[in-house]
């Protein structure tokens, strides 16, 4: 027990002292002021009275800097500086030997040296739970500390009256309206019912972001198979996105990034590129689309198939033949195509076929069609190739083409025909048999003439010689005509007839007339006395 009380505090042992002492009578110590808040490091002055009779011995106990300032009667000033902690400086008096003390309340504050929102996660899932978190490092007393959580202006939490620990937690559900949002920390120390002010500290605000990445593979539009050569448009879509705007679009081939353009219209996207097929890419690809967002991506992978298929080469030993001549037709593709020539015996399907044919007249301008056909992943493409044959032959004259024989009525329009068959096409000419060998239009319309019935001779004329064939043509008119003739003849002969006597008798009849006269003139100069 002794031990114990050689610790104690002298303070304490006065204020021990006072109590276990009854009846201090009018001895009194004070201090003014009894409670003080102070910020950390500060300084103040405090007074100590003793209402004594006499001269009271008076003193301040406390571990703090202390220096007299002033003191009188009954009464000292000191002044407390640099002051740490909270603490309870006591002052004590004797008087006439009673001792008796007074304690001041000293409540230091000070503002928290840190306050600092913990970082965001770089993307936050809409609909997932964000916890902030707010550090506070300092800040007393802490009865008087707030901790807010704020979104914008808008608080998300208040928590006061704290005590350590140091992290504040609240947590919230993240939503599109977040994305952008500024969050941050905010300290208040609020001594106001200290007569003191309200000390507000803030942390750096931290912007949120938040993103929606639907669980769905964007729908990847591309063509299974590929020509060589040959460029197609892929194109990647996604729907129910946000922020769309800030999705990120990959379109691959293989290894090989696609140059894309990316169209973002409310929640969704759609991204394009082009693809080229070429030569070192054939075989099967693998095109993948890869959306970003946020933390997290979506994929989608399609196959193309990028083949070479040249068309079949199908080729004629020689393509200008005279008749009779063999001629061989091959046909060739790339390997793992089937070959169809047409014309060619049935054989083992493979990539090339052939035959050779004795080449006719009706072979002229045959055409021979060499068709390949590849299955590529699973799509049977076809390629067709065809070569002409060209045969000489001829000239020719058919009774079909040129026939022989033509009767034609006499003044009537009519048109001669006389085709030559042959390659090259043989030039015509019909010409009248002997004599003077006037020739006779082709193919063009006459008038005809009872002249031209005769027998021509058509001959038909190409570098590969000539042959010729007769053809008659007769010439019909019609007798009828004869009649009106010789009707016509009689009528005007049997009119001039009749004319003829007409005139005669009128003559007579005159001349009867004018011998009369002259008669009965001759009778009155006889009569007539002298
Ligand atoms: C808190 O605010 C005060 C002024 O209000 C300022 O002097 C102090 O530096 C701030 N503390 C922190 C940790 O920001
Ligand atoms: C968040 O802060 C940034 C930069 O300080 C500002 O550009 C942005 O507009 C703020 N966001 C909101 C929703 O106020
Ligand atoms: C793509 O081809 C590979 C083999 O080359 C196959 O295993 C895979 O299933 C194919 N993928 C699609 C989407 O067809
Ligand atoms: C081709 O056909 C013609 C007539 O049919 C014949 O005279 C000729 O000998 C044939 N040529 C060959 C090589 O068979
Ligand atoms: C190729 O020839 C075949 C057989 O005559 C025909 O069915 C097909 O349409 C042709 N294809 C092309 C691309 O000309
Ligand atoms: C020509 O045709 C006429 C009638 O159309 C016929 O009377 C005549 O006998 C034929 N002549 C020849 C050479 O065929």
């Amino acid at each position: 027990m002794a031990s114990s009380a050689a610790r104690l505090p002298l303070p304490a042992l006065f204020a021990l002292l006072g109590a276990l002492l009854p009846g201090t009578g009018s001895a009194q110590t004070s201090v003014e002021p009894t409670e003080h808040i102070i910020p950390r490091g500060g300084s103040m002055q405090v007074t100590c009275r003793a209402s004594c009779n006499g001269n009271a011995v008076l003193g301040l106990e406390t571990p703090l800097t202390k220096k007299e300032v002033d003191s009188g009667p009954n009464y000292k000033i000191y002044e407390l500086s640099d002051i740490q902690e909270d603490s309870t400086p006591l002052c004590f008096s004797n008087c006439n030997n009673i001792q008796s003390t007074a304690s001041l309340t000293l409540t230091v504050y000070s503002l928290p040296k840190r306050v600092e929102l913990a970082p965001l996660p770089h993307w936050q899932p809409v609909g997932e739970n964000l916890t902030l978190r707010c550090q506070v490092e300092g800040g007393v007393p802490r009865t008087y500390l707030s901790v807010l959580l704020l979104r914008g202006e808008e608080v998300l939490s208040w928590q006061s009256g704290v005590k350590e620990p140091t992290e504040f937690t609240t947590t919230v559900l993240a939503g599109r309206g977040d994305h952008g949002a500024n969050f941050s920390c905010r300290t208040e120390l609020d001594l106001r019912p200290k007569n003191q002010g309200l000390f507000q500290n803030s942390s750096v605000p931290r912007q949120l972001r938040t993103f929606v990445l639907p669980m769905t593979r964007p729908h990847l539009v591309s063509p299974r198979i590929m020509e060589v050569g040959t460029q197609q448009h892929v194109n990647c879509t996604l729907d129910g996105l946000f922020p769309a705007s800030e999705a990120q679009v990959h379109l691959v081939l293989e290894d090989r990034r696609l140059e894309t353009t990316v169209e973002n219209n409310k929640d969704s996207l759609l991204a394009t590129a082009c693809i080229k097929a070429n030569t070192e890419d054939e075989g099967t690809q693998q095109l993948t689309c890869t959306v970003t967002l946020g933390n997290q991506s979506q994929r989608t992978l399609e196959n193309v198939t990028i083949y070479s298929f040249p068309a079949p080469i199908l080729t004629l030993s020689s393509p200008n033949v005279s008749e009779g001549t063999v001629v061989s037709v091959e046909c060739k593709a790339r390997a793992g195509a089937v070959v169809t020539l047409q014309g060619a015996p049935a054989g083992p399907p493979g990539p090339s076929a052939q035959f050779q044919l004795n080449a006719t007249s009706d072979d002229n301008g045959r055409i021979f069609l060499c068709s390949a056909t590849l299955e590529v992943a699973g799509t049977v493409l076809r390629k067709n190739t065809t070569q002409e044959l060209h045969v000489l032959y001829g000239p020719r004259l058919e009774e079909s083409d040129c026939p022989g024989n033509w009767t034609w009525q006499e003044g009537s329009q009519e048109t001669l025909k006389c085709e030559a068959r042959g390659n090259p096409p043989p030039k015509v000419v019909c010409r009248r048999k002997g004599g003077n060998g006037s020739s006779l239009p082709i193919r063009k319309q006459i008038l005809v003439k009872r002249q031209i019935s005769g027998t021509y001779v058509c001959q038909a004329t190409s570098f590969r010689g000539e042959v010729t064939r007769e053809v008659v043509v007769n010439v019909t008119y019609n007798s009828n005509q004869v009649v009106i003739i010789i009707v016509v003849a009689a009528a005007v002969i049997l009119g001039t007839m009749f004319a003829a006597a007409y005139l005669y008798n009128r003559q007579r009849k005159i001349r009867e007339y004018k011998l009369q006269k002259a008669r009965e003139a001759n009778a009155m100069k006889l009569n007539t006395p002298p």
